[in-house]
């Protein structure tokens, strides 16, 4: 009795298995959103190095305001959102060789960006802060002479501080995760960090740091990016402007602590 129960369960294991592969193995189309099985799957990437929009929490699983608002414009579409984590500076990279359907991770729709990829109008709008030890000295532009500011790769921080440190005579350090630099101004390798102002502001209250806003920049807002020519673009668009009138991407920043 219990034996052919546990085949019947080894069975039906095998089954769920098969009709998986079939519903995301979908060759042929140039989307990810495939529509094989009972739900289409929608392939998103992000880089989950930065809260409070992308994150990891103490189980591994993905959380944050744009973790939150990729589920909602899922539902909204019908689709089943499948999440993958990636380097910052691989995500325009996997939408431009179709490996992904759409990007979210506070990714900032700006200008050369848009030459390889689409944009969703924007969700959210930041800028840029300089963040530093607490008994540090610095506390403006004209400081960072002789210092070591460090950004993450492929942003566009990594691109205004290349600009800025010519001018204020500053050394550029450059990593692959927004969490290491962190760990890399509380380990004294670099002075100070170059990076989005909403994403500063917590771990000033958190890791107990201080900053200044730069005053040179102002970036453009949030969007979700998707491949050149992506016919979700004008979907998402729609959703976006439906959740926003019901206020539900209100709900969002409240529960995220997002400034506006
Ligand atoms: N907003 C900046 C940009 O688009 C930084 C985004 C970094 N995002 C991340 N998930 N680490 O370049």
């Amino acid at each position: 009795m219990k034996s052919s129960f546990s085949k019947l369960l080894v069975l039906a294991f095998m089954i769920a298995v098969l009709a998986a592969c079939g519903s995301t193995n979908n060759e042929g189309t140039d989307s990810n959103a495939s529509e094989g099985g009972d739900k289409k799957v929608l392939k998103m990437a992000t880089s989950a190095d930065f809260p409070p929009f992308e994150s990891r929490d103490t189980k591994g699983n993905f959380e944050g305001f744009d973790i939150d608002l990729a589920n909602l414009i899922a539902d909204e579409l019908g689709y089943e959102l499948e999440i993958e984590d990636m380097k910052f500076d691989g995500l325009v990279g996997a939408l431009q060789s179709n490996r992904v359907d759409m990007v979210l991770a506070g990714m900032s729709a700006d200008e050369k960006r848009k030459k390889n990829v689409d944009f969703s109008t924007e969700y959210h709008r930041s800028g840029e802060m300089f963040l530093t030890k607490p008994d540090s000295a610095i506390k403006d532009l004209e400081a960072l002479k002789g210092k070591v500011v460090g950004v993450q790769l492929g942003t566009i921080q990594e691109e205004g501080a290349d600009a800025l440190s010519e001018e204020y005579g500053f050394e550029v350090k450059k990593v692959d995760n927004a969490g290491i630099l962190i760990q890399e101004i509380n380990s004294n390798r670099i002075d100070v960090a170059y990076m989005d102002k909403e994403v500063a502001t917590g771990y000033m209250e958190k890791q107990g740091l201080i900053g200044f806003d730069d005053p040179t920049t102002s970036s453009p807002g949030m969007a979700v990016a998707f491949p050149k020519g992506s016919e979700l673009v004008e979907d998402v668009n729609g959703v976006l402007e439906e959740l926003e009138a019901s206020g539900k991407i209100q709900e969002l920043r409240d529960k995220w602590e997002l400034a506006e």
